[in-house]
């Protein structure tokens, strides 16, 4: 066995131990987190109101790993005139000014062993809304996925996943299996 495979099956031997641990302790699922932000930040009276393309602030997703989230700079593209006599547009100047980031509370977050990336799955034409409910008229955003290994699972087997999406990957040849949707090997998430 070359040097390169016995390190993943290694690996894959320790997770499997894991996940055999995992079931008799599963970890809970932070569905519904809704945590208090710095500054209360609605995406119904930007996403939904006004129209602004989650692109607009989430500028990385479509070509990495990560959506990002918009640095304060790009909440000045317009707030330097929208708005200016709002208390809470004041704050958002104040950390501007004072070349301070606004320290918005992270909702979402795998496990570090788990490998997520944003661009393979706008790629194969999932929408937003999928995965994360329908932002555009939430004046809290949520945790709207259970972000668990099955959550992800149901939507590779392809039991979950939108049929638009389904019959575009089936259109180039099923290349995963008939009926499925991405790779359940284990080292498609875990490496
Ligand atoms: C004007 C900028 C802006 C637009 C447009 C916008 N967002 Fe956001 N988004 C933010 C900011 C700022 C945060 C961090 C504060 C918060 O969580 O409310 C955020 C947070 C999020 C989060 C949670 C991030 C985490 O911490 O896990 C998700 C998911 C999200 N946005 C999805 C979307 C989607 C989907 C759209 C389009 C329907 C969208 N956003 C449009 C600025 C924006
Ligand atoms: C593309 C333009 C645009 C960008 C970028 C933008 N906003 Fe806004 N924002 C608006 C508009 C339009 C309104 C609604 C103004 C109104 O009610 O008259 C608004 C309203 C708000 C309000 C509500 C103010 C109040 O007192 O009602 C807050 C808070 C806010 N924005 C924060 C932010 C933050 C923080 C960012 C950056 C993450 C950001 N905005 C980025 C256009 C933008
Ligand atoms: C296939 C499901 C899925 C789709 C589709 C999806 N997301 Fe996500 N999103 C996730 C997961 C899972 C995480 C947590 C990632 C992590 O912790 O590494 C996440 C995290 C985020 C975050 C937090 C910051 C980050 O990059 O980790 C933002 C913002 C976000 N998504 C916005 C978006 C936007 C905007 C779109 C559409 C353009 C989108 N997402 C499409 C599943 C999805
Ligand atoms: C709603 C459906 C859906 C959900 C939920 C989902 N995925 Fe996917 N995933 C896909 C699709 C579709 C592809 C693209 C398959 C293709 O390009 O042929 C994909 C591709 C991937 C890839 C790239 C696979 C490769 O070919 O190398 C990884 C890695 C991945 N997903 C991880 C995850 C993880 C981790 C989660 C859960 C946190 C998750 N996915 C949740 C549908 C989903
Ligand atoms: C489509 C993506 C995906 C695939 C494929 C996948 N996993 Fe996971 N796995 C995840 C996610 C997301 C988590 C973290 C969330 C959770 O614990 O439910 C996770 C968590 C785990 C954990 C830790 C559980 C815990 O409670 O901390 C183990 C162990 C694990 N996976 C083993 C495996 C094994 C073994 C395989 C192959 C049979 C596999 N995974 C295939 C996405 C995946």
């Amino acid at each position: 066995m070359s040097k390169g495979l016995s390190v993943v099956v290694g690996g894959v031997a320790l997770l499997i131990v894991g996940y055999a641990l995992a079931t008799v302790v599963p970890r809970t699922s932070n569905q519904g987190y809704a945590p208090t932000q710095p500054i209360p930040f609605s995406h119904k009276i930007h996403a939904g109101d006004n129209k602004i393309p989650c692109q607009y602030c989430h500028s990385d997703v479509e070509k990495s790993r990560h959506a990002g989230i918009p640095s304060t700079a790009v909440c000045m593209n317009c707030h330097k005139v929208v708005k200016t006599t709002s208390p809470l547009i004041q704050q958002v100047r104040k950390a501007w000014d004072e070349g301070r980031a606004i320290e918005w509370v992270r909702i979402h977050e795998l496990p570090d062993f788990v490998y997520f990336p944003h661009k393979r799955h706008l790629a194969a034409g999932l929408a937003c809304q999928t995965c994360h409910g329908e932002v555009q008229t939430m004046d809290k955003v949520y945790q709207f996925g259970a972000l668990t290994m099955g959550w992800c699972m149901e939507c590779h087997r392809g039991r979950s996943t939108p049929s638009n999406v389904l019959a575009g990957i089936e259109a180039k040849g099923s290349p995963h299996g008939p009926g499925q949707a991405a790779p359940t090997q284990c080292t498609t998430c875990h490496y």
